[in-house]
């Protein structure tokens, strides 16, 4: 990869035509927000509001129930328009997405998985993966695209029959997949899960938890991941951004995050559930399994 770098001395650059090598801010910094203001009427959501995103880490963002998580993240995609603020991606501005060059090759970076799924109901999972597919590279003729989105579709953690369901054939579990496989359509840098976990019982959600680190750390992923899951952020996220009082109030390691005596972040890691979720983690790590005695045999 390092070669594509170097500048060739008797020719310009021309290899970021594939949007894989856009241009790189030297910050280390996939995502930068600074002052962001959003307000619905009256309703002031995000005030002031910096977060950055370092290259390559898993970042979880947490807080309460409206917060302002869905929003900032659509925020930094560029489909909501602040009041104030800066948001730039790989050094690109998103907050006014034209159809420009640039701002396609910086879209073309990301995978979204919306709060939800998002999926197109009248499509089938092979055809909802191919969406964005067809949108950046409308040149590719359909085996291509059966192809990649049945890769895709495995990719995902889905069986490879699930292409042709619609996703009301779907389990809720499933739908998550789906809704991943698009996510990683176009290969990106940067992905954006809105609560992947929500609504899957403990042991789906513990391994699309496996399959989100996993995918990350293979094909070298940023990822901005809100959640309310206490494991999720135990067992996947580099960091913790903690979302309240209209800005990121904290931003580290969950032993960091702890130290600070903010209520919030103490109510919300100290308490019953954090300290499970931490107790799980724990043992996670040193490879100890519960002591079950099973029944019957
Ligand atoms: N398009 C909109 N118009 C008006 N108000 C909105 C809009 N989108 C979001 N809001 C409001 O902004 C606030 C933040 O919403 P958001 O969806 O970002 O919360 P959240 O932190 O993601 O919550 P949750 O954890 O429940 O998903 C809420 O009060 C919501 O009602
Ligand atoms: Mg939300």
């Amino acid at each position: 990869m390092t070669g594509l770098h170097r500048v060739s001395e008797a020719a310009p650059d021309v290899t970021n035509q594939d949007g894989l090598h856009a241009p790189e801010t030297d910050d280390g910094l996939a995502i930068k927000v600074r002052g962001l203001r959003n307000a619905f009427g009256a309703q002031v959501i995000h005030d002031q509001l910096d977060l950055d995103v370092r290259r390559g880490e898993i970042l979880g963002v947490v807080g309460g129930s409206g917060t302002g998580k869905s929003v900032l993240m659509r925020s930094i995609i560029g489909l909501q328009v602040p009041e104030h603020g800066e948001i730039t991606v790989f050094g690109t501005s998103t907050l006014d997405l034209s159809d420009d060059a640039a701002t396609r090759d910086v879209r073309r970076r990301w995978g979204v998985l919306f709060q939800g799924g998002a999926l197109f109901s009248t499509l089938t999972v092979a055809e909802n993966v191919q969406v964005p597919i067809r949108e950046f590279y409308p040149e590719l003729g359909q085996q291509l695209l059966d192809d990649i989105s049945a890769y895709k579709v495995v990719l995902a953690g889905l069986p490879a029959n699930a292409g042709p369901k619609y996703p009301s054939e779907l389990s809720g579990g499933m739908v998550k997949r789906a809704a991943l496989a698009r996510a990683l359509a176009l290969d990106p840098a940067l992905l954006f899960l809105d609560e992947p976990t929500a609504g899957l019982d403990p042991i789906s959600a513990a391994a699309f938890d496996e399959l989100i680190r996993d995918l990350a750390d293979t094909l070298g992923l940023t990822v901005l991941l809100i959640t309310h899951d206490l494991d999720t952020l135990h067992s996947v996220c580099d960091r913790v951004a903690v979302l309240a009082d209209r800005r990121v109030i904290a931003i580290g390691t969950i032993d960091q995050l702890v130290a600070t005596d903010h209520p919030w972040i103490q109510e919300y890691f100290m308490g019953p559930r954090g300290r499970a979720a931490q107790l799980a983690d724990t043992r996670r790590s040193a490879g100890n399994s519960p002591d079950i005695q099973a029944s019957g045999g």
